[in-house]
């Protein structure tokens, strides 16, 4: 009775934190865009210039504290197309600056499995970006494998020490290597994404890339 009741207290507890986080991130969310318009109206000098690069920090750590709190934001399964949302992601990730290829075997390019669509968009986003930011090189690669498809992300970066592969997947840590870097970046990615696959009856792990850097795989049920 008594360890029921506590699970019951814990429940609560949570689901309050979690909701107020969401409430926080999203007032705070609307006063940023009034911010942004605002200095948008401002003279271009150094600055401002400056404010608005903080202000777009804060703005991409808000987002990922309301995507945490959200979780997949009961987004349904939908019969997706995954080398389509592949190449989306690929599209966008030419702008991080890092040479990327994707790769997938042709009988696999047909493959249409239910998923939730913005959901597995925004984990994979989250690999892709990290790789991004470490590496200079990032391969992105897809196949079936009996009732599973694995979805790899590597790059040519550091890597993380075995030791430190389930730490990085906690909400808010980081690395050392990134620790003192004041980036933006709020030690989030991992968690969402590890969410998200968990969503879809799948699982992340982290492993070495042949690379030599880090390898993000994502294993999701056919
Ligand atoms: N590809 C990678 N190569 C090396 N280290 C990595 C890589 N991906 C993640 N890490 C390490 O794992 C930590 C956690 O990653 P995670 O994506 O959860 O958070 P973040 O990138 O720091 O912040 P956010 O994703 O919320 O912007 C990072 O701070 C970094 O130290
Ligand atoms: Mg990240």
């Amino acid at each position: 009775m008594a360890f029921l009741q506590m699970r019951d207290r814990i429940t609560t507890h949570v689901e309050q934190r979690t909701t107020m986080l969401a409430g926080v991130s999203h007032d705070l969310r609307t006063v940023l865009t009034r911010f942004k318009l605002e200095l948008a109206m401002l003279e271009d000098t150094p600055e401002v210039r400056s404010l608005s690069a903080d202000v777009n920090e804060m703005q991409h750590m808000l987002e990922d504290y309301l995507a945490f709190a959200k979780g997949d934001g009961g987004e349904e399964a939908k019969p997706t197309n995954l080398r389509d949302l592949l190449e989306e992601i690929y599209e966008e990730s030419q702008i991080y600056g890092s040479a990327i290829e994707l790769k997938m075997r042709k009988r696999d390019e047909g493959l249409v499995l239910p998923l939730k669509r913005q959901a597995l968009k925004r984990a994979i986003t989250n690999l892709v970006t990290n790789a991004a930011r470490f590496g200079d090189n990032i391969i992105i690669r897809a196949a079936t494998e009996g009732q599973w498809v694995r979805i790899e992300v590597d790059d040519d970066g550091p890597g993380i020490p075995p030791s430190e592969r389930e730490n990085v997947f906690r909400a808010f840590y980081r690395l050392d290597h990134a620790r003192n870097q004041d980036d933006g970046n709020s030690g989030l990615g991992l968690a969402i994404a590890r969410d998200i696959a968990k969503s879809h009856g799948g699982e992340i792990a982290l492993g070495e890339s042949s690379m030599g850097g880090l390898r993000d795989i994502i294993s999701l049920p056919l």
